[in-house]
Parts: structure tokens; sequence; C-alpha cells
């Protein structure tokens, strides 16, 4: 005889708002594509009023704060990381009064704001690059190669494919790491720095809360610029040293910006949120240890960990990760950040294989010590959306082929909120990208209320983060498990996932709490099926948990 389990819910209220210093090294930071998340002035493209109308939606969900993709004055030749004014609002996003008041609804719901800054490159309409001189003086500008300069200067690619660089009028040629639309700056100029302090500036007095920083690896080449001697370069970014990223200089640039930070963080008026400001790397670095050297203390304060995100469906490999991730944050003092989907990546309920898989993952994640990221869409199980026709697409990575997938579009299709028909309560206008017919029923309206939803698993996870003290910054345990499971131990918490296809039987001294798949009890033994997790809570803080082979029948 076996019984279907039912969940708790938290009894203890939220936890009240974390207290200052050091919120952001447990918090849960919620990632608004803006472009995608709401529409406010029915143009069929996301903005910040729209994006401002769903904040009690991302409050209620649980996260502690928002990361804002850049929604500055651009061209957008690449969804607005190719900056022109990174201190006006661009008007398909709203107005700087828009933004302000952004900010100030998020700080009453008791939400923080991190904002991105992309500080590699601008667009190539930003002022200083549309004036010829000053453009030589402040970005990477070389004679070609050849015999009449007709050759770019080295072999460097772009992250986007083709050449990294582009020949002027003059005869010249310009570095672009990514599309030629976006010159990197010459980061040995001191105005660029001065620019860029100015910048964090302006938007710290408006009262944003930290930054993400866009390839926090790059600004800073080789001198010289030396070739890399390989093609397909765009693949060796996370596994090899290149001549164009995570050089040592850059961290001179990030002392510089948590010196700025910290000088903020002590100016704090009483009455409002706690006031230390963040930033958090968007770093690619050829393994852990070396990310681990953008937080450093006197460094910026997270950096995406990829390598987890970059984990195959696989116990030992995620095992190898999470450890390598936490010993390497350990030496420099620095909590580790997960993160399983965002606006570059194919979104994980495909990558992983099954939207089960992808929720057994992200129970893993929420259970791991540190700060974990979430992409708009993700609490819905949203898969990446593969049949986008050619003609709508906007990702510049598309366009320039060679070898690129061009998959980036797939995950920045506009949210469904409501209703059986698109734009599913996006806006009144439409969606700038096609929202598949079947994203009807992976609405939030869809999926409220329906215990089974992924959505209501994400709020369930979220209130126990809250409520539990174990879970968020601290340490964790590997419990004994076979193979193919992994078994973790936090305090007064217990967390079993089980990648195989075949269930295991589970007795753990604790109350079951919360499971990605419905789960089933026998004799004290509780059934996890293929390809889930649960979470169980435990009253003895070194509580046990056994995991067997199913017998079989
Ligand atoms: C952003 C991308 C962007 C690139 C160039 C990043 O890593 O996340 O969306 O295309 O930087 O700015």
């Amino acid at each position: 005889m076996t019984d279907e389990l039912t969940f708790p819910s938290p009894a203890a209220p939220p936890a009240p708002d974390r207290p200052g210093t050091g919120w952001w090294r447990e918090a849960v930071i919620y990632q608004i594509y803006v472009r995608s998340f709401g529409d406010g002035d029915g143009d069929g493209i996301g903005d910040l009023p729209g994006a401002r109308a769903r904040l009690p939606y991302v409050k209620e969900l649980g996260a502690d704060a928002v990361w804002l993709t850049p929604f500055y004055a651009s061209p957008q030749a690449d969804g607005g990381y190719d900056v022109a004014d990174h201190r006006a609002v661009d008007p398909l996003f709203g107005t700087l009064d828009d933004a302000q008041a952004f900010l100030d609804t998020a700080h009453e719901l008791g939400l923080r704001v991190i904002v991105d800054i992309v500080p590699n490159h601008t667009s190539d309409q930003h002022p200083w690059f549309r004036d010829p001189d000053l453009a030589r003086a402040r970005y990477v500008f070389r004679p070609g190669r050849g015999t009449h300069g007709e050759l770019p200067p080295n072999d460097w690619e772009s992250v986007f494919g083709g050449p990294a660089w582009t020949r002027t009028e003059r005869g010249d040629w310009y570095l672009h790491l990514f599309a030629p639309e976006q010159p990197d700056l010459d980061w040995d100029r001191p105005e660029v720095h001065d620019e860029f302090d100015a910048i964090l500036r302006f938007w710290l007095d408006r009262g944003v809360d930290g930054f993400r920083i866009d390839v926090a690896h790059g600004m800073v080449k080789a001198a010289g610029l030396p070739d890399v001697g390989r093609r397909q370069q765009a693949r060796l970014i996370g596994t090899d040293v290149l001549p164009f990223f995570d050089q040592d200089g850059v961290h001179e640039i990030h002392r510089r910006w948590r010196r700025l930070l910290d000088a903020y963080s002590r100016d704090h008026r009483p009455g409002t949120l706690p006031a230390e400001r963040i930033a958090v790397a968007e770093a690619w670095a050829p393994d852990a240890r070396r990310l681990a050297r953008y937080v450093r203390p006197d460094e910026l304060h997270q950096a995406f960990n990829f390598h987890f995100l970059q984990a195959e469906w696989d116990a030992a490999a995620l095992r190898a990760v999470i450890d390598d991730s936490l010993a390497a944050t350990a030496l420099v003092g620095a909590p580790t950040t997960w993160v399983l989907s965002n606006h570059d990546v194919v979104r994980h309920t495909t990558r992983l294989g099954s939207r089960d898989r992808a929720r057994a993952a992200t129970l893993l994640m929420l259970a791991l010590p540190g700060s974990a990221y979430l992409y708009q869409g993700e609490e819905l199980g949203l898969p990446e959306v593969t049949e986008i026709p050619d003609a709508v697409r906007q990702d510049p990575a598309f366009f320039r082929g060679d070898g690129q997938d061009g998959f980036r579009d797939g995950c920045r299709v506009p949210l469904p909120w409501s209703g059986t028909a698109a734009p599913y309560g996006f806006g009144s206008g439409g969606s700038w990208l096609p929202q598949p017919a079947s994203w009807a029923e992976l609405s939030v309206e869809a999926q409220t209320g329906d215990p089974a939803a992924t959505l209501e698993m994400y709020r369930s996870a979220l209130a126990w983060r809250r409520a539990l003290p174990g879970l968020g910054d601290g340490r964790m345990t590997w419990l004994d498990a076979p193979d193919g499971v992994l078994a973790l131990r936090r305090h007064g918490f217990l967390c079993v996932l089980n990648t195989r296809t075949r269930p295991v039987e589970v007795t753990a001294e604790g109350e079951l709490l919360l499971a990605s798949a419905p789960l089933r009890a026998a004799d004290g033994r509780v059934c996890l099926p293929g390809e889930s997790c649960a979470w169980w809570a435990s009253r003895i803080p070194t509580g046990k948990v056994a995991v067997h082979d199913r017998a079989p029948g």
C-alpha cells in the first residue's frame, strides 16, 4: 500500500529583509530581460513601465532582487548591449523618470535592483565613436597587415563569428570582440576609466543596489595583441586563456570599482533598504580558480558560475563542479553563485532534455550554499523556442553565422502572463517574437494555484529558502548515495537528487518539504522517482538520509 504525499507550506512567516551586510551572499536574484517581460505601451516590446507593473509578481515569487538587462539609449544591434548613452533610457523602454519609478517601486516592495553596465564596448553610434579623431583616442584601432594593410591586424575572431576587426574608410581597422556595431573601448586611456566611474555614480545616485558587469573578463587585452593561432575561438571561451579575455589587468579595474562601491555602501540612510552596493561579474574564465580571482575581497562581490550551467545531467559531473566551485570561492572567502538559465543560453528545460530534469536541477541549485540567479520564465518551465522565422530574428550571432547557433532569440520570447491566445497578457500590441500556441497552458495565470505546476514549485522553494535558516549562505556536506544520486545536508535540511531514470528509496530523518515530482511513501520509505529531487527539513541538525536502490517490483 503506498500513499501519494502532499507537502506542507512554510509555517514561519517570510523572514524579514535580510540584514544589510552581505545580503547578496544568499540572495535570489531574478533576471528581467526588459524587452520580453511586460509591455506597458502596446508596441509589442517590453519596457520599464511594463516591468514595473509586474514587480509584485517578482516579490511574491520570493526573489530578493532583480537584475535589469540594458535599457539604455541604443540602436539595438545586440539587444541593447550596444550602448550609445549609458545615462539615457532608450525610448523603446521608457524615460529616465520611468527608470526612477521602477527603482522606487522595487524598493518599496523590498526588492533590490541591479542594472547592467557594458564596459568592454559601446555602440558605434556612441558620440565618442562617431567622431573619427576621438574614436582613435578611445577605442582600439590598428593598421592592417599585408602590403596595403588589407588584412586584419591579427587573427582574433568575434564571439558572434567572423573576424573581430572591421576596416574603416581611413584604411585602419577597429576591434570589436562582438558585432561590428560594438567597437571595443581602449582601457589604456584614463578618460575611459573616468567615464565609467561617472556612469556608476550616475546610477548609484539614483539608488541602484548594484551592477552586473557585462564581459567583466574583457576590457584589457594582452600587450601587442598577439595572434591566438587557432580558429573557432568562441569555442575556447571558458576553457582557455585567450589574449583578449581574462587578462590579469582587468582586476585593477574591478578593484577601482570596488572602492567606489564601498564608498557608497558606507553612505546608508536610515529607513531605507540596507545599502550595501554590489557588483556581479559576467566573467568567463577557464576554471573555477581563475573565476574566483574576480571575487577576491577587494574585487567584485559575485561572479556568475557558468561551469555549473554547463554541467551535463550527470550526478558525478554535477558533484564535481559544485565541489570545485565551492572550494575555489572558499579560497578567497566569497560565496558561490548558481545559475541555470539566462538570456544568452538555451533554456534549461530544453538544454537538460526535459522539464522533469529542469525542475529537479532547480531544486538542487536552490539547495546549494550561496546566491542563485533565476531567468524570467524559468519559473514557468518555459522551453527554448526553436521555431522562430528568420525574418523576425534579432540575434547578431544568427546573422554572422560561422558556426554560431543563433539560438539566443529562442530564450528571449516574451513571457505568457494570462489568457489563451498570444500575446498572453504580455501587452496589448502583440509580441516582438512569436509565442508558441502551447504557451497558453504555461502562463502565470494557468499555473497559479496548481500544486503540480512549475511556478508553484518555485514559489514553494523560495518560501522555504526564506523560512529555513540553514538554506542560503553556509556550509553543506555530501552524504553517501548510490551512483547517479546526490544527497546533501545543510543545517537542518536534506536534499536528494536522483539523476537516473529508475526510482530510488529514501529514508530521511525529517519532514518532507517539497519535491520536483509526485512522491509515494510506503513503510516509512519515500520512493523518489527517476529524474527528480526532494527536500526535507530535519529538526536534527546532523539529520541522516539513507538512499537505496529500489527493490525490483
Ligand atoms: C551579454 C550578451 C551580449 C554580450 C556583448 C554578454 O555576455 O550577456 O547578451 O551579447 O555580452 O555585450
